[in-house]
């Protein structure tokens, strides 16, 4: 046995036997160890976890970067040291000596390391851009601040388009723009200052013409879209449904017919000033027609009767003005529960259930699982006592009905986040919110007295109303007639004045 210990070769340059040196090859050993791991992980696995990503592409590659800087930052340190240390002797470049072995090593890994690193940075920039732009990055990440909005998505016609198609768009420019912005949003979840409900509108979003006008362009729509409405009333097992069908004008047809895209598409123009944070309050509108002929159209009580409003307030009307909630849809009580009474997820037969269940739905609660509970007690314990022989022969009906009022709550209602939707108005429409009203209500009026309609027929035509077996119907239009009890009151106020949704 030789138990005499042997000369170990020096592989490397001597000023690389330093800490520093060894802390940067530690640690990038380790990260690029990890690293592989990681890689092989997303690679393997099909539905790759949102976490996941984050570490592998954002987070631990800085770290692989310092590492791999530490290394010839210790050697450089060292080398000055050592030359320090040799007086009058002057600090000269490192010079590469391919004769000698130590050299050739360093220069052997110095070329597979940045062979390897380079490959890696370019496949996880890739990853990482892709990462970003992934749904699951927006909706999922911050998964507390955009719940409500990811659920509301995944239930709208435009679940298959991802977030960045609307919210980034394509460009350089933008992409820079909004992930600095979602540096900013990253800042304030860590210490929760983020604001509840997330403010909408979104001030900064992109205009329409650059995102939503990449998919739905000019001339594509037709004509007129049916809409079917069935409503029903606060006790539907003693009142019928009643049921609407209605012709909603779009036109922006090929020629350019009149409806209510056409003044978006055909080179009118349509500019104004919204008095508050939501836009639900608008007293100065502009007109620039294709012919270049001006108007303006103010209320009574507007700011701006005798003088224009600073260029600042004042907002071009896009899409978003109508279409401000594509995708993220909370609907109200009264909507979501004649729906579910519609398609049969709560049987009408029960006894005022939707007066019942809109009330519930409207309250507040602090968390889902709290609405739950009182959702279910409640109702179980009103059925019980005060319909005993319904609940006795049906139990089963309200069961059903229990289980989806909770649904509906847990999909359009977010205590968390205060979102639900009376924080959003939508736009669409005027009957819970103003939406076109804002607008057209015959108050805004030019100095010749001309007025944004507000005739019903401008917009839509009712081809079909009633319950039961009075039903009219007129391929031509029909007077509207409020449903049940032919009040007369929605000729003069709006329809948002009584109906709020809950
Ligand atoms: C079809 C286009 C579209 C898609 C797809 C889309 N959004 Fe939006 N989103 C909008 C519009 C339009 C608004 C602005 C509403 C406003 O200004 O009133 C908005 C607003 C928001 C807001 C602000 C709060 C609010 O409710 O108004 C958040 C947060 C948001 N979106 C997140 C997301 C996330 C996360 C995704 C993907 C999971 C997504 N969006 C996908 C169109 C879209
Ligand atoms: C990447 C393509 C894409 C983009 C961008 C996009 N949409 Fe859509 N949009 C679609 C698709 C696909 C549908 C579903 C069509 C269907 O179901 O028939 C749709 C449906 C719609 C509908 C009909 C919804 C309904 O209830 O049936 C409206 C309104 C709409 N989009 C508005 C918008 C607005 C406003 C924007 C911009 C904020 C936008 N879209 C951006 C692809 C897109
Ligand atoms: C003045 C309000 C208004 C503006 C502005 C507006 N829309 Fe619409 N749009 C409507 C209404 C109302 C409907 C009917 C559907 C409904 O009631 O939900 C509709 C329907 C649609 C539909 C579905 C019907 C179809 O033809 O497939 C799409 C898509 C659409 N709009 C896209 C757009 C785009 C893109 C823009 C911007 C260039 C735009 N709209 C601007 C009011 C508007
Ligand atoms: C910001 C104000 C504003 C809002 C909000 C608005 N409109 Fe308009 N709309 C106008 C103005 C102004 C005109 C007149 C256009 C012109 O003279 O060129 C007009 C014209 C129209 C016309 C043509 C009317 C006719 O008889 O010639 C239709 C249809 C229409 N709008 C539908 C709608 C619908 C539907 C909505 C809601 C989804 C809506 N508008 C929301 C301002 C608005
Ligand atoms: C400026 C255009 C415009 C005018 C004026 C207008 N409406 Fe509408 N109305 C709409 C649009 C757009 C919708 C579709 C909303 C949607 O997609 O759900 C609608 C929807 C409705 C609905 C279905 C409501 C719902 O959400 O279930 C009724 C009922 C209705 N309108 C009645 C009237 C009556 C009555 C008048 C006259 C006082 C009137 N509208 C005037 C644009 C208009
Ligand atoms: C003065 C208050 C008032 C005004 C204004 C009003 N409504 Fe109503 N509306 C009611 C009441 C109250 C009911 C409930 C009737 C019942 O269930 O017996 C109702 C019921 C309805 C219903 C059926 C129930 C449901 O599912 O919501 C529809 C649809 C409706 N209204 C549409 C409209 C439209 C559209 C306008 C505007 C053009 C309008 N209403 C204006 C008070 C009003």
């Amino acid at each position: 046995m030789n138990d005499q210990p042997k000369q170990r070769k020096q592989r490397f340059p001597d000023h690389f036997y330093n800490n520093i040196t060894y802390c940067g090859v530690g640690l990038s050993v380790f990260i690029l160890g990890c690293e592989f791991f990681l890689f092989a992980l997303d690679f393997l696995t099909s539905s790759s976890n949102v976490y996941l990503g984050i570490v592998t592409y954002i987070l631990l590659p800085p770290f692989l970067i310092i590492g791999l800087i530490l290394i010839p930052w210790g050697a450089r340190l060292k080398q000055h040291q050592i030359l320090k240390g040799i007086a009058q002797k002057k600090f000269e470049p490192i010079v590469i000596d391919l004769s000698l072995s130590t050299h050739q090593n360093a220069i052997l890994i110095f070329m597979v390391g940045t062979a390897i690193v380079l490959t890696m940075t370019a496949i996880g920039c890739f990853k990482a851009y892709n990462y970003m732009e992934s749904d699951r990055f927006c909706g999922v990440t911050c998964h507390q601040i955009m719940k409500p909005e990811y659920t509301a998505y995944l239930q709208s016609p435009h679940a298959r388009v991802n977030c960045v198609e609307c919210h980034i768009g394509s460009g350089v420019g933008w992409y820079v723009h909004y992930k600095m912005a979602g540096v900013r949003m990253l800042f304030k979840t860590l210490d929760g200052s983020y604001s509840r409900p997330t403010p909408a509108p979104v001030d900064t979003l992109r205009p329409a013409k650059e995102t939503c006008e990449q998919c739905h362009w000019p001339g594509k729509s037709f004509n007129a879209i049916q809409l079917n409405k069935i409503y029903y009333a606060d006790d539907p097992s003693k009142t019928p449904p009643w049921a609407v069908k209605m012709l909603i004008r779009i036109g922006g047809g090929q020629n350019g017919e009149a409806g209510i895209h056409a003044h978006m598409y055909y080179g009118d123009e349509i500019y104004y000033v919204p008095d508050d944070a939501k836009r639900q309050k608008i007293s100065w509108i502009k007109t620039i027609n294709k012919s270049g002929i001006t108007k303006i159209y103010t209320t009574k009580s507007s700011p701006y009767k005798d003088a224009d409003p600073p260029e600042s307030k004042v907002r071009k009307m896009d899409c978003m003005d109508c279409h401000n909630r594509p995708t993220h849809r909370f609907e109200a009580p009264d909507v979501s529960i004649n729906r579910a009474l519609a398609e049969g997820n709560i049987s009408p037969s029960i006894p005022v259930i939707k007066a019942k269940a809109v009330e519930l739905l409207s309250k507040e609660y602090r968390s889902p699982d709290e609405a739950e509970k009182m959702i279910r007690s409640s109702l179980n314990e009103y059925y019980s006592k005060k319909q005993s022989a319904y609940y006795g022969a049906h139990r089963d009906n309200v069961e059903q009905a229990i289980k989806n009022i909770i649904l509906i709550y847990r999909s359009n209602f977010f205590p968390d986040m205060k979102s639900r939707w009376d924080a959003y108005p939508d736009n669409i429409g005027h009957m819970i919110s103003l939406g076109c009203f804002r607008c057209h209500d015959d108050e805004h009026k030019t100095k010749t007295g001309e007025s944004i309609t507000r005739k019903c027929t401008s917009c839509h035509i009712i081809t079909q109303q009633g319950s039961g077996t009075a039903v009219q119907k007129d391929p031509d239009g029909l007077q509207f007639l409020h449903p049940f009890d032919s009040d007369e009151s929605w000729k003069t106020s709006n329809c948002s004045d009584c109906h709020t949704g809950g």
